[in-house]
This record gives C-alpha cells, structure tokens and sequence, in this order.
C-alpha cells in the first residue's frame, strides 16, 4: 500500500537530476539517465519510460520494465489522452479508465506526465504502478517537478525538435 511507501524526497532527486544532466548536452542520452534516475529512486512500480510524439502518435522511446506497446495514437489510452490535453493524468485504478491500454496485466494505476519543450509537446513520462492508488498529490507535484527540471535540460540539448531521439 502506498502509505508504507518509504517517502520520496523529491527536493533531494531533483537536485540529483539537475546536476546528471548538466554536463551532458544528448537529448538521447540525457533521456536514457532520466529514465533510470527515475525508476531505481521511485519506489513501487512496474514499468516507467517516455512515449515520443511523432506526427499524430506517441511512439516509445525509452524506459525501463517490460516490453511494452509501440504505437499509441493521440487521444487514446491514459498516455494519449494526457498528451492531447496536455495535463497530467493520475490513474487511481487503470480498470476504472474506460480507454486504458493494457501493457502489462499487473498494472493497478498509473501517472502520465506530458513533456513540453519550448511550448511543443515532445511527449510523456509514462508510470505504471502494481498497486491500486500508488500515485498521490504530492507525487504528482514531484514528478512534475522533474518533468520540468528535464525539459529545461533539453532545451539547451545540441538535438532539437523534430529530430529528437
Ligand atoms: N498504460 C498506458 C499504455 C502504456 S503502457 O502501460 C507502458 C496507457 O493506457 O496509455
């Protein structure tokens, strides 16, 4: 359950976050360490990795967990419907989110993040929890804390928009 969570100091990791990818101008790169940053500091989850917008769908980029879908298109599941609108989407039960694309059947919630880079959508973080409720406000405040301190980096990446990755 999420309550006997150890407590993530996010202040702390975005720090940690901050000072990785100074020094490092790949987009590529800084993206795989965000990645991996994220998912051995957070606690509880299954699968945790950004979809890219190419064209009119988010394509997956990278991540770690299981293998999972490839191709979600604009509008669908929690991932292209936090894209489209543009707004983070916490999951409390992926059953109770009619659209939901199951990549892995332990999945119970999830948290969506969009990524915007100089006011184009570059894509989302994608979390995937295998317990019920697992994200709550004050995650969502940190993981969008270090969504943000992840954009600015990439602003300044030497790879821009549209070439991304
Ligand atoms: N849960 C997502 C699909 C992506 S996988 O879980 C990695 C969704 O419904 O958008």
């Amino acid at each position: 359950m999420s309550e006997q969570l150890p407590a993530v100091n996010y202040g702390t990791l975005n720090q940690q976050l901050a000072a990785m990818l100074a020094n490092e101008s790949d987009a590529l790169a800084n993206s795989a360490n965000f990645v991996g940053l994220l998912f051995s500091e957070i606690p509880d989850h299954n699968w945790l990795g950004i979809y890219v917008l190419r064209s009119d769908e988010l394509v997956l980029g990278p991540y770690q967990g299981r293998p999972a879908c490839v191709r979600i298109s604009l509008g669908r599941g929690v991932c292209g419907t936090a894209a489209e609108k543009r707004e983070t989407l916490r999951v409390a039960d992926v059953h109770d989110f009619a659209d939901h694309i199951v990549c892995d059947a332990a999945s119970k919630s999830e948290i969506v993040v969009p990524l915007i880079v100089g006011g184009q959508l570059l894509g989302v973080l994608d979390v995937d929890s295998p317990s019920a409720s697992r994200f709550t406000e004050t995650d969502q405040q940190g993981i969008e804390g270090l969504c943000n301190t992840f954009t600015a980096a990439l602003e300044k990446s030497e790879l821009r928009l549209p070439e991304f990755i």
